[in-house]
């Protein structure tokens, strides 16, 4: 079985979306483990009713919490195939992006290369789409580098938002789609259909 580890930090609704996509058969993963940097969140709250394996990182050995190089030992010997970040907020050291090269994704509500980068996420990056009066946005997902929201980018979807009257409205939107897109991507990734070519990421 291809194996997820999915990074939350919030209310958790795209690991909902993957987990309602495994659960109707459309998506033939498992995730096998969440893990936030937050003891209390949602996204928390429904790994552990959903009897998914949750754990809390932080940078230093703390308690019952995990260090990223104990995740990175966990994760190998889970044989975990891929790690979703989905709504983490907080960078993921150098040492365990090298550990997975390829093998980290993110989804970033807008349209990358705009509107990313430190600072950008939340109602930030709408409100910035917002003001920029755009009249598209979209979400991403990319791969994981050392950068914020700048690896190789894997797949979009487009949302139009020519006539929005608030960012509010813009996040509603491009929240929809992110729940189409990130099952989406993840499919393509157990079916083995991401490939590299002259420095671009192609779909087979
Ligand atoms: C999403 O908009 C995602 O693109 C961004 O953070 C948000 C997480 O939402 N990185 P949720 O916790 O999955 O509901």
């Amino acid at each position: 079985m291809f194996k997820l580890a999915v990074f939350v930090s919030g209310r958790g609704s795209n690991l909902k979306a993957i987990v309602s996509q495994i659960k109707s058969g459309n998506l033939t993963a498992e995730v096998a483990a969440v893990v936030s940097n937050k003891e209390n969140c949602g996204a928390i709250e429904f790994a552990k009713k959903e009897n998914i394996s949750a754990y809390v990182v932080s940078e230093n050995k703390e308690g019952t919490k995990k260090t990223y190089k104990e995740l990175l030992e966990l994760f190998k010997q889970q044989n975990i195939n891929l790690i979703v970040l989905a709504g983490f907020l907080k960078k993921i050291p150098n040492d365990f992006v090298k550990a997975f090269q390829d093998k980290i994704i993110n989804i970033h509500p807008a349209l990358l290369p705009s509107f990313g980068g430190k600072g950008m996420y939340g109602i930030n990056v709408h409100r910035a789409v917002f003001n920029s009066s755009a009249k598209v946005s979209g979400a991403t997902v990319h791969f994981v580098d050392e950068i914020y929201d700048n690896g190789k980018i894997i797949d979009q979807i487009c949302v139009d938002i020519s006539n929005v009257e608030s960012p509010e409205e813009i996040a509603e939107k491009v929240l929809k789609a992110e729940h189409e897109l990130l099952p989406r991507v993840i499919s393509n990734f157990v079916h083995n259909k991401i490939k590299l070519k002259n420095n671009r990421v192609y779909l087979s």
